[in-house]
């Protein structure tokens, strides 16, 4: 099977870039990594990408008249890349209907609560202040609504007496490096497919799409 070419998105620190960046190292991993695109110029991913040899570009949307150009110059740079597969990793921009139908089924985000809750900015906060006792993370099918669609996999993490928002991020953290690539795998594997608004695991795989460790991770 040939790999999945797959472009990624950020904004910022680059860290799920990284997860996929490490898993696409496997020969066995069914997708490679052929571009990284910023909205932000010098953003730390960037540089994590130069040194992994992964081509790069930044198209910041102060640079375009309007929402429709700037997506219409993603699109472009996706396209040329030869990319497949869109992944959004920290890319704080909510894409458009336009786009995000061009890419039907075809764009993924990682958010760091148990959709559908908490959607948006501020997440561990959000969550800290429901008083939730366990939060997550989900890697879900892109739909034009903010952080909505079909959810690929998740993983529930504990929240700890005491947390802050900083403490709950880095422990959710740790398990979107893991997740994120996981949902990559199903997908271009075929083991999981979009049918309407939820994703179908192959037969006997629905193990795979939910982590669960009650133990805290830090
Ligand atoms: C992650 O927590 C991700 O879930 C959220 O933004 C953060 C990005 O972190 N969408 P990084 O840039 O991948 O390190």
């Amino acid at each position: 099977m040939s790999a999945t070419k797959l472009a990624i998105f950020i904004s910022g620190r680059g860290s799920n870039m990284q997860s996929i960046l490490d898993a696409c190292e496997s020969d066995t991993f069914p997708a490679e990594v052929v571009l990284v695109v910023s909205d932000t110029p010098g953003a730390e991913g960037l540089a994590k990408a130069e040194k992994a040899g992964i081509a790069h570009a930044t198209i910041e949307r102060s640079n375009y008249d309007d929402k429709q150009d700037f997506e219409d110059a993603l699109d472009r740079v996706v396209r040329e890349s030869g990319a497949e597969m869109i992944c959004l990793a920290g890319f704080m921009r909510v894409l458009g209907a336009h786009f995000v139908n061009k890419w039907d089924n075809k764009i993924l985000n990682i958010h760091p609560s148990l959709l559908p809750s908490f959607r948006g900015l501020h997440t561990h906060q959000q969550a800290l202040d429901a008083g939730v006792r366990f939060s997550g993370c989900t890697v879900h099918i892109v739909r034009p609504a903010l952080d909505d669609g079909p959810i690929v996999v998740q993983a529930v993490v504990p929240v700890n007496e005491g947390d802050t928002a900083d403490s709950l991020s880095a422990r959710i953290l740790h398990y979107e490096h893991v997740l994120y690539p996981e949902a990559i795998r199903l997908l271009c594997t075929g083991e999981a497919k979009v049918v309407g608004d939820k994703v179908d695991i192959a037969k006997g795989r629905w193990q795979v799409t939910g982590l669960v460790n009650p133990a805290p991770f830090i």
